[in-house]
Parts: C-alpha cells; structure tokens; sequence
C-alpha cells in the first residue's frame, strides 16, 4: 500500500471502487454512477493506455522496466471534461496532445497489460490515484483500487462477466466507433490480459476480501446500475 496521509473527515463512504477484468462493464457502471452520486469519477486504465500509447510512439521497448518506469513518473497525463460530442466521456490529454482515442488502438490493448506489471510503473501512477481518491466523492474504476489503491473505500464493487460475453460486448464497442473487428482476436487478447493482469505479482486483479460481487451475464447496463445503486444506497444508510 501506498502511504500518504488520510485526510481526518474523509468519509470510506464517499470512496467507491470498481474493480474487474477488461471489457467487464466497469466503466459505464462507473459513469452511471458517478453521475446519479455527483461524484467524480475516474477510470484508474487511462493511465496505463497513456503511458503504453506514449511509449509505443517513443519506440521504448516493452521490456525496458527502467525507462518505462522513468517515464511513468514524470508523463502529463490530464484527464478533463469532454471537449468533443464523437463519444467520449471525457478527453485524456498527454501534454497538450488529445490522446482519448488513440489510447483505444489494439496496439496498446495489446500491450498494456506488459507495461502495468513493473513495479515502478504502478508506484508512480498509483500515488496519483490514491492522492485523487483520497479526495473523496469518487468513482474509481479499475483492478487493485479496492485491494491496493484505496483499501479504505467504504464501497467496494468487483463486476464481472464470461470472456465471451466480454468479448462481444467490446466489438460492439468497436464496431460503434468503425473500426475493424474480428470476433476470435478480440477474444484472445482479453483472455491473455486477464492472465497478465490476474497473474502479476504485484497487486493482481482480485475481488478485496470485502468488496461486493456482480456478475454481468445477462443483465443490461440498467439492471448492472441497479443493483450497483442499491449497495451504495444500503450501506450510506447503514451509517447514517
Ligand atoms: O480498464 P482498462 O482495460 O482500460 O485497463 C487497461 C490495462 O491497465 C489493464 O489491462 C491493466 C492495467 N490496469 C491496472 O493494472 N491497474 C488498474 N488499476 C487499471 C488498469
């Protein structure tokens, strides 16, 4: 765990994590809920695309964890209020360049995954996080927020699916943005990021030991905010 002062009147119950593999619905759960809440909210993955991204156009090799790590730390990732209507749900800038799309190419799926094993990576990035977390009145979505970024949140959601069901629901995604889908890649390279990420050794994808189970099978993006609404309204009021 990161160590940095908690701030004394932050309420657990105003930290909200949602943790789960790629392509499970974390997101759009996280937006939804975020927005009903008025909370912020933030999608922790961003980060990660945009230092892959910048790394691919660096030519820095995937394996080269020194620099890697260097870069990490002083990268001007900026995640701000949506500037165009073609989608987004928010802009991601790396200086001042608009990366929000590019940091969706397969080329960084593919990668991403590698870049967020080292050590020094997630040191960096995590600590940004967490000072963004501690904050309070958050959503933050992503794979160690319950267990390593924030294991104080008063809220822990873990949402899953079948990599089937995962897997079309990111062509569709695709699809709605024209770019080229082929069914079986897309299946492959979330299957192989759900064994880097729940693999890794440090801070592996994994349920926190007290976060809420939701499987998405089946159930429509209403149903999925729902039952994600009545957690939150339960355990507000259980302490109030
Ligand atoms: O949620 P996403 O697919 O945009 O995340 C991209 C990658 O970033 C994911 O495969 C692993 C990494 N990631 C991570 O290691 N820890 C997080 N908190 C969020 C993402």
């Amino acid at each position: 765990m990161i160590n940095l002062d908690t701030s004394q009147d932050l309420n657990p119950l105003e930290i909200i994590t949602i943790d789960g593999p790629a392509a499970s619905g974390k997101s759009t759960l996280g937006q939804r809920l975020a927005q009903a809440l008025g909370y912020l909210y933030f999608d922790t993955g961003v980060m990660y695309r945009a230092l892959t991204w910048l790394a691919l156009q660096q030519g820095i090799s995937m394996t080269d964890e020194e620099t890697l790590a260097a870069l990490a730390e002083k990268v001007p990732i900026e995640v701000t209020p949506p500037s165009k209507e073609d989608g987004r749900a928010y802009d991601v800038w790396i200086g001042n360049q608009d990366v929000t799309w590019a940091i969706r190419q397969p080329q960084v799926d593919d990668n991403v995954s590698i870049v967020s094993l080292y050590r020094g990576v997630r040191q960096a990035l995590s600590a940004q996080q967490r000072r963004i977390g501690l904050r309070g009145k958050v959503v933050m979505v992503g794979r160690d927020i319950g267990t390593v970024v924030l294991p104080e949140a008063g809220i822990k959601i873990y949402l899953d699916a079948s990599l089937e069901e995962r897997a079309r629901r990111r062509c569709a995604e695709m699809q709605a943005r024209s770019q080229n889908v082929n069914y079986e890649e897309v299946l492959q390279s979330i299957r192989e990021r759900d064994r880097i990420d729940s693999t890794r050794d440090i801070a592996p994808l994994r349920p926190a030991e007290d976060a809420v189970y939701i499987d998405s099978d089946g159930k429509d993006i209403d149903q999925i905010f729902e039952a994600a609404m009545q957690i939150v309204c339960s355990r507000q009021k259980q302490s109030s």
